[in-house]
This record gives C-alpha cells, sequence and structure tokens, in this order.
C-alpha cells in the first residue's frame, strides 16, 4: 500500500528536493509550510518535476489546531521534519525565536503525532552538534556540543527525541545529522536561492558567479589544513534526499530508530569549492582572504559508514556534480528573476 508522508518544511531547500525523491520511490506527499523562508514558486516547480499534483498546507508547526487538522484529513504514515530555522548568525541575534520555532515547533509536531498515533519520524537534524569536533572523520558516537543557539536548538530536539523515544517504544525516529548540503537537483528546477547575502558558502559563491555579488570573502587561510582554508563535507542534496527515503524505509522496515551522520566522508577546502566552481561554471571567481570567521571549525567531515551499514546509503555525486548543478540553476533561477 502506498505510504503517505508529511513533509513539515517541504517548501524548503532539502525538502524540496526530498519531496522529489520521495515521489520517485513511489510515496504519496504532503506538504506542511509557513513559507517563512520558501519561494512562493516552488509547489509549482515541484508540480512540473513530479508531473502531478501537489498537495501544500500554509501553515505553521507551532499550530496545534492546524497539524490536528493535518493528521485527521490525510492518513499519515510517516513524518519528516524539516522546518526550522537555521542562520546560526541570526540564532545568536534572536535565541528565544530559534528556541520557540525549532525545538517549540519539535514537540507541538510530536504532541499532534502521538495523538493521532503516528509514531515515525524523521528529524533533520545536523554535524553542528559535533560542535568543534576533535575525532576525524566524525562517529556518531563523538561527544556533542553546541556553538550556538541554533546548534544548540537541534541538541535539545535530539534529546528530546531521545527522552520520548525511551517512553514509548511505539515510537521509531531517524536521526539525520546534515553535513554540508549543497548543489541542486538536475531538472535545474529547484534548488537554494537565499534571500540577500547567504551566510554559506557554496550559495555565496554561486552569486559571485552569476555576477550578483562582486567578491567572495573567503574566512581565514591560516587553518591547519593543506591549503590552510576550512575543509567540509559538502553533500549533494539530492543525495541527502536519498538518505531521507533510505531512513524512512528502515524505519518501515526495522521499527526501531536510528542516528546517522549523512556526508561523504570525504572533505573540500574553501579554495578546492571555489576552484571547482570555476571550472563547472567556465567564470572566474574573484577572492579575497579575510580574517577567520567567529565560531568556525577548521575542519569537519563525517565518518559515513553507519549510515551505509543501517541504511545502505552511498552518495553518488561528487563536487563537480554538486557545482555544475548549482550553476544550472542559478542561471535559471536569474533568468526568472531577470
Ligand atoms: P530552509 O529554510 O530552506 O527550509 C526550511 C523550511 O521550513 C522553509 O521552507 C521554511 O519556510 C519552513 N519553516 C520554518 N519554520 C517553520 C514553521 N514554524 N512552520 C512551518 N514551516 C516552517 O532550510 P533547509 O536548508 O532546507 O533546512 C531544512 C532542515 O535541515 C532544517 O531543520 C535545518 O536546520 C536542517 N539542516 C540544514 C542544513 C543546511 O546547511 N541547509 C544543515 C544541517 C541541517
Ligand atoms: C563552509 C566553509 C567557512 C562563507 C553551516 C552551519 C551548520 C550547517 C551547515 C545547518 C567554512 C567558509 C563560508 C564565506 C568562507 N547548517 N566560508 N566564506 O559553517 O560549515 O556550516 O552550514 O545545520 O550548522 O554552521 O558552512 O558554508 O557557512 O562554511 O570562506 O563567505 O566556508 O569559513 O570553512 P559551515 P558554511
Amino acid at each position: 500500500m502506498t505510504q503517505c508522508v508529511l513533509l513539515t518544511g517541504g517548501a524548503g531547500y532539502i525538502g524540496s528536493h526530498t519531496y522529489a525523491a520521495l515521489v520517485d520511490a513511489g510515496y504519496d506527499v504532503v506538504i506542511l509550510d509557513n513559507f517563512s523562508n520558501a519561494a512562493r514558486d516552488v509547489p509549482n516547480r515541484l508540480e512540473v518535476l513530479a508531473g502531478r499534483g501537489i498537495h501544500v498546507i500554509e501553515a505553521d508547526v507551532l499550530d496545534r489546531a492546524a497539524l490536528d487538522t493535518v493528521f485527521a484529513d490525510h492518513r499519515i504514515d510517516a513524518v519528516i521534519h524539516f522546518a526550522a530555522l537555521k542562520s546560526v548568525g541570526e540564532s545568536v541575534r534572536k535565541p528565544l525565536v530559534y528556541m520557540q520555532n525549532n525545538v517549540g515547533g519539535l514537540v507541538t509536531l510530536m504532541q499532534a503525532m502521538e495523538a493521532a498515533g503516528v509514531y515515525r519520524l524523521v528529524f533533520s537534524s545536523s554535524a553542528t552538534v559535533y560542535g568543534e569536533a576533535e575525532q576525524l572523520p566524525t562517529p556518531e558516537t563523538a561527544p556533542l556540543s553546541y556553538g550556538n543557539p541554533y546548534g544548540h536548538s537541534k541538541l535539545i530536539c535530539e534529546q528530546i527525541i531521545a527522552e520520548t523515544v525511551a517512553s514509548d517504544p511505539r515510537w521509531a525516529v531517524g536521526v539525520l545529522r546534515y553535513f554540508n548540503p549543497v548543489g541542486a537537483h538536475t531538472s535545474g528546477l529547484i534548488g537554494e536561492d537565499p534571500a540577500g547575502v547567504p551566510d554559506n558558502l557554496m550559495p555565496y559563491v554561486a552569486k559571485v558567479a552569476v555576477g550578483e555579488l562582486p567578491v567572495l570573502s573567503v574566512f581565514g587561510d591560516d587553518y591547519p589544513t593543506p591549503d590552510g582554508t576550512g575543509v567540509r563535507d559538502y553533500i549533494h542534496v539530492s543525495d541527502l534526499a536519498e538518505g531521507h527515503v533510505l531512513s524512512l524505509k528502515a524505519l518501515e522496515r526495522d521499527g526501531t530508530g536510528h542516528v546517522v551522520n549523512l556526508g561523504t566522508g570525504r572533505g573540500y577546502s574553501v579554495l578546492e569549492l571555489i576552484a571547482a566552481y570555476a571550472r563547472a561554471s567556465n567564470r572566474h571567481i574573484p577572492y579575497k582572504i579575510a580574517p577567520r570567521r567567529a565560531g568556525d571549525a577548521a575542519s569537519s567531515y563525517a565518518d559515513p559508514s553507519r549510515a551505509r551499514a543501517l541504511l545502505g546509503f552511498e552518495a553518488k555525486y561528487d563536487l563537480h556534480d554538486m557545482c555544475r548543478t548549482s550553476w544550472v540553476w542559478m542561471q535559471n533561477a536569474k533568468k526568472a528573476s531577470d
């Protein structure tokens, strides 16, 4: 029987790619999003991509009554909870807003799920819960910490999930710790399009390549890494999306949850990423060396072996694919806004 999955935050960057992966895998999907950080045309784009009508509910995960209505109106089998605020810098300025949205949103959702008798959940966590990891590559057993309210909110969510699962064996929750998701769908129809000046490296590089921003600041070239710039585990967003499908299947199959890293296991430096993007776009990417950004680790990359063993997860796309798909998407997004 076809399973129906509710995606909170499904109109966002990772949620929209996961929508595409779930439809490909044969699931029915309902999206709930308050559009606080999603473009209004995403549902139309997803309809074109999937070749079928889409069910989108505009609502907030903090709105318990709206959630109850969704569970009453649809036979939801499982939920993937993407809806959250994700800017590290903003979280430092507005910690209460982050706690309310990210922690309050999870609690409200899990209460509504419990009331509806839905116990299968996939949760968007982050490698940020490792803080400045001492162990590289980082396994799931590494000590957890946080360096900002955003990271703290994710860590609290993980703890709430662990306590809830311990209280009632009916729960089966997949906690997915994403490393650095980048790139765009190969169709060029969906991708990451942050409003204003991006916080993150790949969208910034993309905006420099397309001519929307003049120059990239490389935050530090004196880290203990091969070329002195920060090293990260970039993972193509469609690989990440596939990880959610595999997580759901594991919950269905095993009836118990898992905590897994989603990364490739391979790190690239800022300069390597710039060079790869320049090759993929055939554009010069001007950059200048700037001071380190507060709170940045020198290196972060996953030990992906648990995801392979438990979920059968294997990243398919390489750094060139990540840059190439981002570049195609950026050009399409620019054309649409011109
Ligand atoms: P995104 O901002 O593109 O997507 C989040 C979506 O949730 C948006 O569409 C937004 O409108 C919606 N939303 C936010 N608050 C909501 C609320 N209260 N009610 C309903 N909808 C709400 O972000 P993303 O990059 O797709 O991230 C998805 C999830 O993955 C988040 O939980 C994020 O913390 C986590 N994550 C992201 C990254 C990353 O680098 N992008 C890394 C690790 C973890
Ligand atoms: C990558 C590298 C920077 C911008 C963040 C969050 C994390 C997670 C993913 C949600 C670093 C360098 C960056 C720029 C640069 N999000 N950089 N110039 O910091 O690894 O992770 O996004 O959970 O919680 O902290 O990603 O893309 O910001 O930075 O030189 O303009 O690029 O110093 O080495 P980060 P990032």
